[in-house]
């Protein structure tokens, strides 16, 4: 027979094992503390699979990292950085050396693979793994023939129905709004002050914008960076707005490698002005009808498109293969294929079901094409595939963000934005903070996407006052970027210059 003696402690230990996060050391294979110098812990939490449902136990298990706190923890902060789809922890994990002193080193920053992503739930549209496969490979550009577009309508509805056939009941509980409150779920769990911390990156800032719309009085600080325009994300047949300076942001890579010299910039070498740079790539371009490159969010890339170009535009030195070594390729294998797939599933299992408009038929569809085309040659037909699959969604997701974004949080949010970002242009931000009672849009004056694509010592400061003190900056600051484009150095270049405690940049 079982004593109360021993039974208390069980249910005592039940109770914990439910609602804290018991965080161990991580698989080191992983995380791996020697490529990245810190002693990440793993930890895992049941949250409700379907908050919308009162009375089912379901669980769903978050899968947890944390970068402890070098200095003793003012409280947790957790982290999105973006998407989505993507691998949330592996991405912080990452970046993780250049958020510890950029948030003072008295935090602990985490961050949880998000539902629908990686091995969370993830959204299976096929039960074929090959059919899988060929549904994300035969996403081809719409501008590819003359008749891509419709071809890529059609895939858009046939992806749609398998999604709706296949995902069972995990394909209905993965918007934006159920993570909204797995965000709240895990600070209870931390039980600290019950207080929300956030930082969220492109996509995770419309998750922030969301959770702070839903629990605003949860809402200590919350720094939104690289800031999409929440309403077009949620009730516009595309994201156009994030494309309007990507053409700008092409031409950059150009007058950039002019200002900085043949020493830098191997284009720079043949007397030629940024305009004949960029019409000689656009021809080389439109010759082998390239994919877009990912404009600005690779700022640090930029020397290797460049010296792509000098050898395929102008015979330049350098043999192809080494050069496109050096670029991270995508090696499609039997290993990581599904999760190139499960990326590509997870997009359209959230952003299509938090997405509220639908379209009929291609034609209601044309006009959109021609604005994301209007809007950026060098972008606008990126997502296309992704777009027309949502138009055409068919899962009923349990729970949708319809409120407004019109929101006074408990404390004021940070919005922060680089004035050279070819994906999230600055107007969005000043957009979405305008809706935020209190909120101030930090500028840097840098180039990419996310202030940490930006070495600069003045957005160090700046955020670290917020995080340690509250304090926002004057409206209409700008803060100046410390590396340019082409130039050597990054971020721990400014932390020795800025005198952050050299041990956490690893470098004694
Ligand atoms: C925490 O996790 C470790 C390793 O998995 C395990 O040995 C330990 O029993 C766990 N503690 C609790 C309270 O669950
Ligand atoms: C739970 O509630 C739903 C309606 O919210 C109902 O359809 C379902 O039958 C209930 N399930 C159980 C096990 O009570
Ligand atoms: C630097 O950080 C370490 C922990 O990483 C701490 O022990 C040390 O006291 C810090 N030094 C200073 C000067 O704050
Ligand atoms: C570029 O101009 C400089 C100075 O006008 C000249 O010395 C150099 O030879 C030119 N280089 C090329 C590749 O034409
Ligand atoms: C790609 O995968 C193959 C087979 O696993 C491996 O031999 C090759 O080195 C990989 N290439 C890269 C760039 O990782
Ligand atoms: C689409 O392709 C046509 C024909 O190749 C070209 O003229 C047009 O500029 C392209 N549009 C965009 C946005 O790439
Ligand atoms: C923000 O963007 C939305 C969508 O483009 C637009 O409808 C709205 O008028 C904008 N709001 C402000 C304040 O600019
Ligand atoms: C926070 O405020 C205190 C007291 O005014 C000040 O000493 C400290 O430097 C501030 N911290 C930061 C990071 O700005």
């Amino acid at each position: 027979m079982v004593s109360f003696r021993t039974l208390l402690p069980m249910l005592a230990l039940l109770a914990t094992a439910e609602c804290t996060i018991n965080w161990t050391r991580c698989d080191p294979v992983q995380f791996d503390s020697s490529t990245v110098p810190v002693p990440f812990q793993c930890g895992t939490l049941d949250v409700p699979f379907d908050y919308t449902s009162h009375n089912s136990s379901e669980k769903l298990t978050l899968k947890l990292v944390k970068a402890p706190a070098p200095l003793k923890s003012k409280g947790s902060i957790l982290f999105h950085m973006g998407g989505p789809g993507l691998p949330n922890r592996g991405d912080f994990s990452t970046v993780a050396p250049t958020l510890i002193p950029l948030t003072g080193g008295d935090h602990d920053l985490i961050a949880f693979d998000s539902r629908g992503t990686v091995d969370t739930i993830p959204l299976r549209c096929h039960k074929d793994p090959v059919q899988q496969f060929r549904m994300f490979m035969n996403q081809q550009a719409s501008n590819a023939s003359e008749t891509g577009a419709a071809v890529l309508w059609a895939r858009g509805a046939a992806d749609s129905a398998a999604c709706a056939a296949n995902a069972g009941p995990a394909g209905s509980v993965m918007t934006t709004a159920f993570v909204a409150r797995d965000l709240i779920s895990v600070v209870d769990a931390l039980d600290e002050d019950g207080m929300l911390r956030f930082w969220g990156f492109s996509y995770g800032t419309t998750l922030g914008a969301t959770v702070a719309a839903m629990f605003p009085e949860r809402v200590d600080r919350m720094i939104l960076d690289a800031v999409q325009n929440v309403h077009e994300y949620y009730h516009a047949q595309a994201n156009f707005e994030e494309w309007e300076v990507s053409d700008q942001l092409f031409s950059t890579i150009f007058t950039s490698c002019i200002d900085a010299g043949p020493e830098l910039c191997q284009l720079a070498a043949y007397n030629k002005t940024a305009e004949e740079l960029e019409t000689a790539a656009w021809e080389l371009l439109d010759t082998i009808k390239h994919q877009p490159i990912a404009i600005g969010q690779l700022v640090k890339m930029w020397p290797t498109v460049v010296a792509m170009i000098d050898i395929l535009a102008f015979g330049g030195e350098g043999p192809l293969e080494t050069l496109l070594g050096s670029m991270p390729v995508i090696n499609i294998t039997a290993t990581n294929t599904p999760t190139l797939v499960s990326g590509d599933n997870a997009l359209g299992g959230i952003y299509c079901s938090d997405n509220q408009v639908r379209t009929q038929n291609f034609d209601d569809f044309a006009p959109a094409i021609d604005k994301l085309y209007s809007t950026s040659r060098v972008m606008g037909d990126i997502a296309m595939g992704s777009y027309m699959r949502c138009q055409q969604w068919k899962i009923k997701p349990k729970e949708t963000y319809t409120g407004s974004f019109d929101v006074q949080t408990k404390n004021p949010v940070l919005f922060i934005e680089n004035v050279h970002d070819g994906h999230t242009p600055l107007k969005s931000a000043y957009n979405v903070s305008s809706g935020y009672e209190g909120s101030v849009v930090l500028e840097v004056d840098g180039y990419g996407h996310g202030s940490t694509a930006a070495p600069s010592a003045c957005t160090l400061r700046t955020v670290n006052a917020y995080w340690a003190n509250g304090t926002l900056p004057e409206a209409g600051t700008r803060c100046d970027r410390d590396i340019e484009p082409y130039m050597l150095g990054w971020w721990p270049e400014v932390f020795k210059e800025a005198g952050v405690n050299a041990t956490w940049i690893n470098d004694e």
